[in-house]
């Protein structure tokens, strides 16, 4: 099976605070978009890497240009959203791969492992593979409060789901390549904000969606305490 990587790391990084595109902030001496070509790398499984940089960001270019990688590796410019910028590097990769694996370059620490567990799983024949770890907290669903009970909290709950049902997902994705363009193509224009994976655009489309074990080492770096824990995980430290 030939396999092509796709690395998401067009965002912004506003939510890090870091005054960088966040695939730019430097983390244990390198920077996040180093640590993800690594994992991907020494997984073994690529056989092609893209990725999607912010537009014009020369930095995160010089990276990719300079990154020691024994496969081909280029660099597009991404959208203004996630899913524009997968489109992007889907347009890009060239190789014709036979499956595609889309990677968050915030999910940084992600050991090369995942990316096997992924691999294994389409090599056997599922057409979209997601890792994903248990749910810890339990999850409630709000809603606003009635005007009379404003002054109490905007808020109340409106339900509680059932934990054991719940997953969180993570990255990297990994999807047959002629069905991820397809749903692709047609979502292209037309996809509600709402859609944060690929994974939801195969669903929408019928397609079993399999889940492999996760890790908790693939926490997604967005906020500052993120930015600690991964930086106290390399330490080799306990958060
Ligand atoms: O914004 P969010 O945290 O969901 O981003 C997840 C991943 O998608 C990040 O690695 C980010 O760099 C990438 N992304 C992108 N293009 C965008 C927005 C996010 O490549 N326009």
């Amino acid at each position: 099976l030939k396999l092509g990587v796709i690395i998401v790391a067009a965002g912004s990084g506003q939510r890090l605070g870091y005054g960088l595109p966040k695939a730019q902030v430097p983390l244990g001496g390198r920077t996040i978009l180093e640590h993800a070509l690594h994992g991907v790398v020494d997984s073994g499984v690529a056989e092609r890497i893209c990725v999607a940089v912010p537009a014009g960001d020369t930095a995160l270019r010089r990276i990719c240009a300079r990154f020691p990688s024994p496969v081909p590796l280029n660099a597009v410019d991404g959208g203004a959203t996630r899913s524009e910028s997968v489109r992007r590097a889907l347009a890009g990769i060239g190789g014709q791969p036979d499956a595609i694996l889309v990677h968050d370059a915030a999910r940084a620490l992600t050991p090369p492992e995942v990316f096997r567990r992924v691999g294994r799983a389409l090599a056997g024949g599922a057409r979209a593979v997601v890792p994903a770890v248990a749910v810890v907290d339990t999850i409630k669903t709000a809603a606003p409060s009635s005007p009379d009970q404003q002054g109490i909290a905007p808020e109340k709950v409106s339900g509680t789901v059932d934990r054991a049902l719940l997953r969180a997902v993570q990255t990297p994705q990994g999807f047959d390549a002629a069905i991820l363009a397809e749903a692709h193509r047609k979502a292209a224009g037309v996809e509600p904000e709402s859609v944060t994976d690929d994974a939801m655009l195969l669903e929408a489309a019928g397609e079993d969606v399999f889940l492999v074990q996760g890790s908790a080492l693939s926490l997604k770096i967005t906020t500052q305490l993120d930015l600690v824990v991964a930086e106290a995980l390399l330490a080799g430290r306990q958060p």
